[in-house]
C-alpha cells in the first residue's frame, strides 16, 4: 500500500482529522481532510467531531485548535514547524502597554503564541481582520505582531487609531515593489493578488489583497475576470492550483516566497505522527489556555 493510502486508512481507523494549511506541499494538501487558511483551519478543526486532529502547518495553528477544543488530542505533525513572527513580541511588553493604556483594544494576529493571545482582547486572521477591527467598540487599537497587516488594516479602516510595533513575516516582507513591477512587465495582462503580510510599497501595486483563501477565491471565482494572475503569497497556493488553471497563474518571486517552516511537513512525517513515531501532542497549561481562548472565541464571535 502506498503512503497516501496508509495515511487515509489510519485516519479512518483513528477517527482522526488531517488538517492542512494552503502553504503545505501539494501531496500534503491532497492527503488532508480539510485544507484552508488559518481562519478556516481554526474554526473547522475545532468544530469537527473527530477526537484527534493532525495539524500539517505551523505551531500556532495546532495550538489554536487545542485552545478552542481542549478535549481533542491535537498533534503538530512537525514539532519544529514554527512561524517566526508568532514570537516576535514579548508578552510582558504587551501587558505593560495594557496597564498604561486601558482604553486600547489589543488585537493579535492569529500568528502568535498562546502567551501573546492570553494578553490580547481578540485575535484576527488576514481574512477577518477588517471586519473584526471595524466591529470593535474601542477606537484605539494596538495591533500585534505584523506591522504590514496592521498598516493594511489602518488604511482600510481609517476611522480607527491603530498602533503597530516592529513585527513581520520574514517570507512575505522580502517582497519589493521592484519585484512586482518586474513581474507586471513580464505579464502585462495579469492581475496581481497579494497577501497583506507584504510591505505597503508592494501592496499598493496589487489589484487585490487578501488571505490565502481570498486569493484562491479570486482565482477560482473569476474576481480576476478569468485573467492571468500574478500570485504574491507563499508558493503552496500556485503549486497546488497551477495544474487546474494552466498558463493563468504566475508565481511572484518563486525563490523568495517559500516558507521553510510550512515546508517541513512531508508525507513521511505525517505517517510517523499517525503511527506515534513522531509529531508532538500539544499540551497547554489550563490557565494559559483559558486566557488565550477568550481572544480566539472573540475572533469567532466578531468574525462570523
Ligand atoms: P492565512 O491566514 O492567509 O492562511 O495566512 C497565514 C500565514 O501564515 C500567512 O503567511
Ligand atoms: Fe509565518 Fe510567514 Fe511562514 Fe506564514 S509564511 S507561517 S507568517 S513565516
Amino acid at each position: 500500500m502506498d503512503t497516501l493510502a496508509v495515511i487515509r486508512r489510519l485516519a479512518e481507523e483513528q477517527g482522526a482529522l488531517v488538517a492542512a494549511h494552503t502553504y503545505q506541499a501539494p501531496e500534503i494538501q491532497n492527503a488532508a481532510d480539510i485544507v484552508g487558511d488559518s481562519y478556516a483551519l481554526a474554526k473547522r478543526a475545532a468544530e469537527t467531531d473527530a477526537a484527534v486532529v493532525y495539524m500539517c502547518g505551523v505551531r500556532f495553528m495546532a495550538e489554536g485548535v487545542k485552545i478552542l477544543a481542549p478535549d481533542k488530542r491535537v498533534v503538530l505533525v512537525e514539532p519544529e514547524a514554527d512561524c517566526p513572527m508568532a514570537r516576535q513580541i514579548d508578552p510582558a511588553r504587551v501587558a505593560e502597554f495594557r496597564a498604561a493604556h486601558p482604553e486600547y483594544a489589543v488585537v493579535a494576529y492569529i500568528n502568535t503564541t498562546a502567551e501573546l493571545k492570553a494578553v490580547s482582547d481578540v485575535c484576527v486572521t488576514s481574512s477577518s481582520a477588517l471586519k473584526i477591527v471595524r466591529s470593535l467598540p474601542q477606537k484605539d487599537i494596538l495591533f500585534i505582531p505584523d506591522k504590514n497587516l496592521g498598516d493594511y488594516v489602518r488604511r482600510q479602516v481609517p476611522e480607527k487609531h491603530i498602533v503597530t510595533w516592529e513585527g513581520y513575516c520574514p517570507v512575505h516582507n522580502a517582497v519589493t515593489a521592484a519585484d512586482v513591477l518586474a513581474a507586471k512587465a513580464r505579464h502585462p495582462q495579469a492581475k496581481v493578488a497579494m497577501h497583506p503580510e507584504c510591505p505597503p510599497e508592494a501592496l499598493e501595486l496589487a489589484d487585490m489583497a487578501g488571505s490565502t483563501a481570498a486569493i484562491i477565491d479570486y482565482i477560482r471565482e473569476g474576481g480576476s475576470g478569468g485573467e492571468e494572475v500574478i500570485v504574491a503569497t507563499e508558493r503552496g497556493v500556485v503549486d497546488r492550483l497551477d495544474a487546474r488553471y494552466p498558463g493563468r497563474l504566475h508565481q511572484l518571486c518563486e525563490d523568495k516566497l517559500v516558507c521553510p517552516d510550512m515546508k517541513r511537513t512531508t508525507l513521511q512525517s505525517l505517517l510517523a505522527a499517525m503511527e506515534s513515531r513522531g509529531g508532538e501532542e500539544i499540551r497547554l497549561g489550563e490557565k494559559l489556555a483559558d486566557a488565550a481562548r477568550r481572544s480566539l472565541e472573540n475572533m469567532l464571535r466578531y468574525g462570523g
